[in-house]
């Protein structure tokens, strides 16, 4: 495995002219960051060695360096989610990669099922913690050791990129909601009662990416920020039915904001 991501590591080294220290997954509803990174060096999953291959429809997979206003950054366009047949090893494969790529920050955004009443679709939320409800943990195996066989997660969302996302928000007018985003296997979207039970458990969104990515950075030593759009609702009275398309119309109004926040948020420390 780790000889895996040391290949694949030194490929892309080889490749790119640029040493990033921050890289984004851009989830639904930041699509458009793209258009902001200049001096773009863009690099396909499928030549990539040893990386996995995107399937899911409007998730194109490449691999884009250059830069976001003044700071160098990697991003990826187009996940490995795991209801895509993907194993756990193959979703979190890039994360690990960018740890030998020396990456020290990790943006992430997704689209989620909203499960606290007080939300709207549309609503931004910043996930302050996450709730893992897949069937199987990324880190069941041979400890990589990249980090302890047992790692901490009493912050697995950094505290300090939460406070200047806040303060980035107040000061260009955007609203920002903050809570607990639940990640679950899908591909099924939740019925009620499971909308029911994921609030009652602790959720305010629900979505089926991103806490695979999130564990993972957080053993590597690399700090998250994550933002769900939440673009449909499962509160009591309120659940329609909902699609795939329902999921990017709704991310798609509300990615302006979003872009906002990261590319600000990006640009506002040190590494
Ligand atoms: N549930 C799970 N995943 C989702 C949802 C949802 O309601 N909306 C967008 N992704």
């Amino acid at each position: 495995m780790l000889e895996k991501i040391q290949e694949t590591a030194s490929y892309l080294k080889a490749r790119i002219h640029t040493a990033p220290k921050t890289a984004v997954i851009l989830g639904t509803g930041l699509g458009n960051l793209v258009d902001e990174i200049t001096e773009k060096q863009e690099i396909p999953y499928q030549e990539i060695p040893n990386f996995p291959i995107s399937t899911v429809e409007g998730h194109s997979g490449k691999l884009i360096f250059g830069k976001l206003g003044k700071k160098e950054i990697m991003a990826m366009q187009g996940r490995f989610h795991f209801y895509e047949g993907y194993s756990m090893k193959e979703v979190t494969f890039p994360v690990r990669v960018m740890r030998e790529l020396g990456i020290q920050t990790l943006f992430v955004s997704n689209a989620a099922g909203g499960t606290n009443p007080t939300f709207k679709i549309g609503d931004l939320m910043i996930i302050t913690d996450h709730i893992n409800l897949f069937p199987e943990h990324p880190l069941r195996g041979k400890n990589i050791a990249y980090g302890p066989r047992f790692p901490d997660m009493s912050e697995a969302y950094d505290k300090q990129l939460i406070q200047k996302a806040l303060d980035i928000a107040n000061v260009q007018g955007i609203t920002l909601r903050q809570g607990v985003y639940l990640g679950t296997q899908g591909p099924t979207f939740e019925t009620p009662s499971e909308y029911r039970m994921f609030y009652r458990l602790g959720a305010d969104a629900v979505g089926m990416s991103t806490v695979p990515e999130v564990i993972v950075a957080k053993h590597c030593g690399i700090r998250v920020f994550g933002i769900s759009v939440i673009t449909d609702l499962g509160v009591e009275g309120k659940i329609i039915e909902v699609s795939h398309e329902d999921v990017q119309l709704a991310a798609d109004a509300a990615q302006p904001y979003m872009t906002t926040i990261m590319r600000e948020l990006i640009n506002s420390f040190q590494n």
